[in-house]
C-alpha cells in the first residue's frame, strides 16, 4: 500500500529554535521512516515581512543545514526550497480565486502581524478588528500590511494541497492555517464536484500539539518575541539565556498554584527531561522546597543534551555547499514532480485549456 504523504515546512526568517524542533522538526525526523515524507524551507512565505534580500538565501541555507543536522535524511524524504517550485506560485494564484478576503482578514496570525505593523496595541480597543480594517482600508501609507501577508493562509494551503499531503507535522499556533487549508480543499472539491484534494489533519504521535513556551514568562516561543533558545546557540549562551529566565517569588505555601513563567519553565522541562527529574522538581514546589536555582540548571543541562549534537553537526553542513546543493536539487525535481501533475489537473478542473 502507498505510504500517506507528509508535508511540513518552516520559514527561512532565522535560526530555528527549540520552539521548531518540538513543534515540527523533531516529528519530521520520527515521521520520516513511516511515512512518504516532504519537508520544505518557506522562502517565499518569509518574503512577507520583507527581510533583506542579502540575508534570505543565508536563512535558507541555515535552515537546510539544521534539517539535515537535526537528523532528515535526504534518502528517506524529500528536503526543497518552496520557490524551487515554481508550480507553488501558479496554484496560489488559481486557489485564490476561491478564497474570500473576509476569511482571510479573521485569521489571528494576520490581525497579528497587521496589529505590530499599525503599532496597535492588544486591548487598546473593544473593536480591535474595526480598528485594524479601518486602518489598513483607510490609509494609503499602511503598505507596510502587504497583499502577501493577508493571503499567506492560501500559500500555505497550496504548499499542502499541492502535494495532495494528508498529514502536517505543525506545532499549535499553525491550527488554524490548517484548518483554513482543510477549508478550501473542501471549497474547492465541492464546487467544481471532483475529489481532488485531501483534508490535511495535523499530526502529533497521539499526543496534543505542542506549544513551547519563551523564557521571559510570556506565551510562546517565538523569534519576533526574542525569548528563544536556538539550537546553535552556543553552550555558554544557552546556560546564559535559562540562568535568567523570569520567575517569581517562589511558592509560599505547600500546593501552591504555578504562576506562568513557573509553568514555562516546567513545560520546557517536560520536552527536554525525564519524568523522574519532572517528579522531583514538582514534588519540590508542592513541599515548597524548590530552588529555582537548580531547576534552572537541570535545565539547562537537558537542553545542552539534546542541542549539543545538532549544533556540533550544523556546523559541519553549513559549510558543505556542494552537498546541500545537491539536496535542494534532487528535492526540487521530486517535489516538482508531484505539483505539475496536481497544476496540471486543477487547470484542466478550472477550464483552463491549451489550443
Ligand atoms: P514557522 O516558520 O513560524 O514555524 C515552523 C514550525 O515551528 C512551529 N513552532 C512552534 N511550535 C511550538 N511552540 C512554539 N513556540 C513554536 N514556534 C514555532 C510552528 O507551529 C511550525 O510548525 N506557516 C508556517 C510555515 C509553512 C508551513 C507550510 C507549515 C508554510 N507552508 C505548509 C506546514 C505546511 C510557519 O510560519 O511556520
Amino acid at each position: 500500500m502507498a505510504k500517506e504523504i507528509v508535508l511540513s515546512g518552516i520559514r527561512s526568517t532565522g535560526n530555528l529554535h527549540l520552539g521548531n524542533y518540538y513543534g515540527a522538526l523533531s516529528k519530521f525526523v520520527r515521521m520520516q521512516n513511516d511515512f512518504d515524507c516532504m519537508f520544505f524551507i518557506a522562502d517565499l512565505h518569509a518574503l512577507t515581512t520583507h527581510p533583506d534580500p542579502l540575508t534570505l538565501h543565508t536563512n535558507v541555507k541555515s535552515i537546510l543545514a539544521e534539517y539535515l543536522a537535526a537528523g532528515i535524511d535526504p534518502e528517506k524524504a524529500t528536503i526543497f526550497v518552496q520557490s524551487d517550485v515554481p508550480e507553488i506560485s501558479e496554484l496560489y494564484l488559481l486557489l485564490n480565486m476561491h478564497v474570500g478576503i473576509g476569511e482571510l482578514m479573521r485569521t489571528a496570525s494576520f490581525k497579528d502581524k497587521a496589529r505590530k505593523a499599525l503599532g496597535i496595541t492588544t486591548g487598546s480597543s473593544n473593536n480591535d478588528d474595526e480598528d485594524i480594517e479601518r486602518q489598513i482600508i483607510g490609509n494609503e501609507s499602511n503598505k507596510r500590511v502587504n497583499a502577501g501577508l493577508l493571503t499567506y493562509p492560501t500559500l500555505m494551503a497550496v504548499d499542502i494541497l499541492i502535494q495532495k499531503a494528508h498529514k502536517v507535522p505543525v506545532g499549535k499556533d499553525q491550527e488554524q492555517h490548517l484548518e483554513l487549508t482543510r477549508r478550501f480543499a473542501r471549497r474547492f472539491n465541492s464546487y467544481y464536484g471532483v475529489d481532488l484534494f485531501p483534508e490535511p489533519v495535523n499530526f502529533d504521535f497521539g499526543g496534543a500539539p505542542v506549544k513551547v513556551p519563551g523564557l521571559d514568562g510570556s506565551g510562546k516561543m517565538g523569534k519576533s518575541e526574542g525569548n528563544c533558545i536556538y539550537l546553535i546557540d552556543e553552550e555558554k549562551v544557552l546556560r546564559k539565556k535559562v540562568m535568567r529566565a523570569v520567575t517569581d517569588e517562589g511558592p509560599k505555601e505547600p500546593g501552591s498554584p504555578l504562576s506562568q513563567p513557573i509553568a514555562n519553565l516546567f513545560s520546557l522541562l517536560e520536552l527536554t527531561s525525564t519524568p523522574e527529574v519532572v517528579k522531583q522538581f514538582r514534588d519540590a514546589y508542592a513541599d515548597c522546597s524548590i530552588r529555582y536555582g537548580d531547576l534552572k540548571k537541570q535545565l539547562a543541562e537537558d537542553i545542552l543534551k539534546v542541542t549539543t549534537p545538532i549544533r556540533e553537526r550544523i556546523n559541519e553542513y553549513i559549510n558543505d555547499e556542494a552537498y546541500l546543493g545537491r539536496v535542494v536539487r534532487q528535492g526540487a525535481e521530486r517535489a516538482r514532480e508531484r505539483a505539475s501533475k496536481t497544476l496540471s489537473e486543477v487547470r484542466e478542473i478550472m477550464g483552463i485549456r491549451k489550443f
